[in-house]
């Protein structure tokens, strides 16, 4: 464990002369943490933390976020900075290896990315396995997940080299899967990569282009691509990146893995919220119907949502909202839509939502779905292809965090515990005395 010595903290069940010492173990910023490794050894009692709001899963060294100032760091570099500066494979570089690159390893990492972008045509015939209308979420999820089958050569978890290579294999092949998934539904040719290209421009020619016709670049489009991809690449031990973790630490591949990653950010409360976002606004429709939206999003019996509000860990505005916020600008300005009606309404409800006293009290404010989907619409994305982007984007995320569990020394299977509140035991009642 790093950090600094630890203290200790004693519990005393009250009552009793039973107590516990427990370690307090220190980070290089943010909270630090009791060890309850000992707990059940010394007092026979587990903690209960349901939704582990209270619970720190690993240490990691990758992703730092003060949620209640609003703070996001990828390896120690504020969000912001990376957003202006960098780029998606920079960033990802970073997040891999712990350091910004510098000349020749940044083009070399580039080159081990970009040449992995094709996908075994094989691999293509799955697609025609499922129906044309199935979400690009559940043709990620198999397609990502069959990639296990097709490079045996590269299954050994605990080979250094197995590892890097996958890294290359699923941060190549992640937006090649999710542009094939648009073009399956809509009945296109499927564009093969084309390695000239960035990596979000490439992305852009997959999903846009046809055979047919001549392909042009737009180079603010490709940068705003980018920095989507670049916000959405890590952010700690969320939902998703736990799942690829609690995969992991059972030995399985990092495909199966990233495919149960992909299958947890897909929920409208994580990744999914992007298209919720989009389908919420065209539900209010005009900004004379947001009081009452926001009525029934207070209403406890409604179990309605302001969908792109609210976040576990952020208490104040999500950094990554703010600069969405403005890229959304840009971006319109850019394919020249002057008024944008969903925009318009977004701007209002935020403003709304953010004088509201039951927001103001719960400290809800609008995340990094609020602004990205009228964004990727604006680019022509369906809705259905929001959260396969983002799961394109987190991939690096998931494989950094996978990689760093893997690489850990102190790392056990995850197997939570918990408090049981069924039956006792009984004894079994033969069917014609039920
Ligand atoms: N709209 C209305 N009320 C909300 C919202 C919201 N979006 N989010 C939270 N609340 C309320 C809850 O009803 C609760 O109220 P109460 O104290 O009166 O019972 C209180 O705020 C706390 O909410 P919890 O559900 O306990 O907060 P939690 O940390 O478990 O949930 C979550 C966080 C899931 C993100 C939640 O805010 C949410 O559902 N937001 C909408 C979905 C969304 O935008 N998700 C994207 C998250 S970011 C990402 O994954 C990229």
């Amino acid at each position: 464990m790093s950090g600094k010595d630890p203290n200790s903290i004693t519990i005393t069940v009250e009552g009793s002369n039973r107590s516990a010492s427990l370690p307090v173990l220190s980070g290089t910023i943010g909270p630090s943490v009791v060890d309850i490794r000992k707990l059940y050894n010394q007092l026979g009692m587990f903690t209960y933390d349901p939704g582990y709001g209270g619970t720190a899963a690993c240490e990691s060294k990758i992703t730092y976020i003060d949620g209640d100032a609003g703070i996001l760091l990828y390896r120690g570099y504020p969000i912001e900075q990376l957003a202006e500066q960098s780029t998606f494979l920079e960033t990802a570089h970073l997040l891999l290896n712990g350091e910004l690159p510098n000349e020749m390893q940044k083009h070399e990492f580039e080159m081990g990315v970009m040449r992995h972008t094709m996908v075994h045509e094989q691999l293509r015939q799955f697609y025609n396995g499922f129906r044309r209308d199935a979400h690009p979420m559940a043709l990620m999820c198999g397609v990502a997940g069959a990639l296990s089958a097709f490079y045996h050569d590269s299954l050994d978890i605990n080979d250094p080299e197995s590892r890097r290579i996958n890294a290359f294999r699923l941060i190549a092949k992640m937006p090649t899967i999710a542009a094939w998934a648009h073009k399956y539904n809509i009945g296109q040719p499927f564009m093969y990569p084309r390695n000239d290209l960035d990596y979000a421009a490439n992305f852009l020619y997959m999903f846009h282009a046809v055979p047919a016709e001549t392909y042009h670049s737009n180079p603010v489009l490709a940068r705003a691509m980018d920095l989507i991809l670049i916000l959405h690449a890590d952010h700690e031990q969320n939902a998703s990146t736990s799942t690829v973790r609690l995969a992991g630490s059972t030995g399985a591949n990092p495909f199966a893995c990233i495919a149960a990653g992909i299958a947890s950010l897909w929920g409208p409360a994580h990744g999914g919220a992007n298209e919720a976002v989009l389908k919420m606004l065209g539900e209010i429709g005009h900004k004379d119907n947001i009081p009452d939206f926001i009525a029934k999003v207070k209403d406890k019996h409604s179990h309605a949502r302001l969908m792109g509000f609210g976040h576990r860990v952020y208490k104040n505005y999500d950094p990554r909202a703010k600069i969405m916020q403005r890229t959304c600008h840009e971006v319109l300005a850019e394919l020249g839509i002057k008024d944008d009606p969903l925009l318009d309404l977004a701007v209002e409800l935020e403003h709304i939502a953010l004088h509201d006293p039951y927001f103001v009290e719960r400290k809800l404010y609008p995340n990094v779905d609020f602004y990205s989907g009228i964004i990727l619409k604006a680019m022509g994305f369906p809705t259905s292809m929001f959260t396969a982007i983002f799961a394109v984007a987190r991939t690096v995320g998931w494989v950094s965090q996978w990689r760093e569990m893997i690489e850990d020394p102190e790392v056990r299977i995850g197997r939570p515990r918990q408090l049981y509140t069924g039956p006792t035991q009984r004894d079994y009642v033969p069917i014609d005395r039920r």
